[in-house]
């Protein structure tokens, strides 16, 4: 036989238990749109997004700009006369070994990419933020002699090489940066992600 002691504790166990189960739900229920709320908007997530591109419309010697982060993000072709110009130099730059985190460690290379011929750097002069003018022309006028070629930064007369590499004597103090990119083809490149 059941005693009234008996049925008073299965009452209590009975009413923890669904009190319990109340709880529960009620967290769920305040906690999803919490977590809702703290997720970036579409918009925000697109603006921050890898962004893919088709190297193959970039004709040898020319820069193409991608948008990538609100940044403009440089896609150049290189030849195979300006990729022999690299070695030419290296004692008038200040970090010709590209020792500074300024690119990805699958990037710290002679040429800083991951193809020689591709260069990919954000276009955005170390100094103050200016976008360097692009002057692939060989002693070009207004440009320090010799020039093998490179970009000249308009604001305060930085020079980089055509691996984006920062001369020396200059007001920018580091080589421009390479975005984490990768190839998800021959052709097609993703910026703002890497394996
Ligand atoms: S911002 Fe480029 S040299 Fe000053």
């Amino acid at each position: 036989m059941v005693n009234d002691k008996e049925v008073d504790r299965g009452k209590r166990r009975f009413l923890i238990a669904a009190t319990s189960a109340v709880g529960g739900v009620a967290t769920v229920g305040v906690a999803i749109p919490f977590i809702a709320s703290m997720l970036p908007s579409e918009r925000a997530k697109a603006a921050g997004a890898p962004v893919k591109f088709d190297i193959s419309k970039v004709e040898p010697g020319m820069l193409v700009t991608v948008q990538w982060r609100g940044k403009p993000v440089w896609v150049i072709h290189r030849t195979p006369q300006m990729l022999a110009t690299l070695q030419l130099h290296n004692n008038r730059l200040r970090d010709p070994n590209s020792n500074e985190p300024q690119q990805p460690p699958y990037c710290k290379n002679p040429t800083r990419s991951i193809k020689p011929e591709y260069m990919i750097a954000v276009g955005i002069c170390t100094h103050l933020g200016c976008v360097p003018t692009y002057r692939p022309d060989i002693n070009g006028a207004g440009l320090p002699h010799p020039w093998e070629g490179g970009f000249l930064c308009p604001c305060h007369g930085s020079l980089y090489d055509l691996a984006c590499r920062v001369f020396k004597d200059v007001p920018a103090p580091l080589n421009l940066v390479v975005p984490p990119h990768k190839y998800l083809t021959d052709t097609m490149i993703k910026i703002g992600e890497d394996a």
